[in-house]
């Protein structure tokens, strides 16, 4: 089925046009390299000659949007494109909001306005738990019928595009033309593509893996844990680590599995949390090095804990985690950063 992967020059959008390919399908990825990277999208077209092609374009770009799609005869479209530090988007909240929900309607009008104002019949929206904020006593394991009350610009984005989506799917539905809508909220994605073909490549790197990496590898001298007071067992922030081509199989899932004039949320997560400290004792492990960690305060915006209850996701999708020992997630991602420590520019 050919699909339109947006953001797929990045760091997840890139691991779901690779199990693509793999599955078949004919791929168009479309990034505006922002942040996006040129060589994923190089390697992609090399192993996949007739299958893949590349858009350099703004996700907001209607007109360069509308004419891939037709051309390509595009039905699904998977939306990854997006600006995704909580907190870059507390700083400049209206970059945020302009990139994630003034670009994706462009977006979505390009997916209505295709193949003669028939639109798209299928919607893959990257979401993430950053939606439900910090939980209400009670909902940890995390379910979908969480409230969701972001505590980040960046998660009112990702809250105010399910709603934008949702009430496009109800036209569609009225207009008697539906659409699938599936919205997958993302718990921590971490790893790498266990070919070492991809990786995570971001600048600026917050992420608590790949710096703990950097530190076990010396790229940087040392890195520090975010608060040791949370009231946890070891006093750390606890989050659900998803392995990348888990989280990838799952948009794979919800494109066969989610019929058309669906609409359907999931958390993808693999149900388990991990405190920071557990994280650094398997970077620890993987890497062999006793990197030096100092412990300083909170950072602003983090919740407490939150890990994914898969229940629903498993019983509507048929979805499991494959990759649940974090040894395991942690060396995909040590194995890829040691042999391009400076990322696709290596
Ligand atoms: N952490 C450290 N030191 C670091 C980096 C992170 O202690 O150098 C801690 C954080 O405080 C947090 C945990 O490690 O407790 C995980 O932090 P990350 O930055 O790796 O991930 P977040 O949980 O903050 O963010 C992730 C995604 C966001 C998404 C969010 C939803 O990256 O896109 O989950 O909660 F919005």
């Amino acid at each position: 089925m050919p699909t339109l992967v947006t953001g797929g020059a990045g760091y997840i959008g890139s691991h779901a046009c690779q199990r693509l390919l793999r599955d078949g399908h004919q791929v168009i990825a479309l990034d505006n390299l922002f942040r996006g990277h040129r060589a994923p999208m190089d390697l992609l077209s090399h192993a996949y000659p007739r299958q893949f092609s590349f858009v350099h374009a703004d996700v907001g770009d209607t007109e360069a949007v509308t004419a891939a799609i037709n051309e390509h005869e595009i039905d699904t479209v998977m939306h990854f494109g997006a600006l995704a530090y909580v907190g870059e988007s507390v700083e400049d909240p209206l970059w945020y909001y302009r990139n994630n929900i003034a670009m994706g309607i462009g977006l979505l009008d390009a997916c209505d306005q295709a193949h003669d104002g028939r639109g798209i019949s299928r919607f893959i929206f990257s979401s993430s738990c950053a939606t439900y904020g910090d939980p209400p006593e009670g909902m940890i394991p995390v379910p979908e019928n969480c409230p969701q009350s972001p505590t980040s610009p960046y998660g009112y984005t990702k809250l105010h595009f399910e709603h934008i989506l949702k009430d496009y799917a109800t036209k569609r539905q009225r207009e008697d033309n539906p659409i699938a809508l599936t919205m997958l909220r993302y718990f921590n994605v971490a790893g790498s593509d266990r070919t070492g073909m991809l990786g995570e490549d971001h600048t600026p790197e917050t992420h608590l893996i790949p710096v703990g990496i950097d530190a076990a590898t010396g790229k940087r001298d040392s890195m520090s844990i975010f608060g040791t007071d949370y009231p946890t067992p070891d006093g750390t922030c606890i989050r659900d680590y998803v392995h990348v081509e888990d989280l990838v199989d799952a948009h794979a899932r919800a494109m066969e599995r989610v019929q058309i004039g669906e609409v359907q949320a999931f958390n993808v997560g693999i149900g388990k949390g991990y405190s920071v400290r557990e994280i650094l004792d398997s970077i620890k492990r993987v890497s062999g090095v006793d990197f030096a960690v100092h412990e300083t305060d909170r950072r602003a915006g983090d919740a407490i804990a939150l890990y994914n209850d898969p229940t629903k996701i498993k019983a509507t999708l048929g979805w499991d985690a494959q990759i649940t020992d974090i040894d395991e997630i942690v060396t995909t991602a040590y194995t890829w950063l040691k042999g391009h420590p400076n990322g696709y520019a290596t």
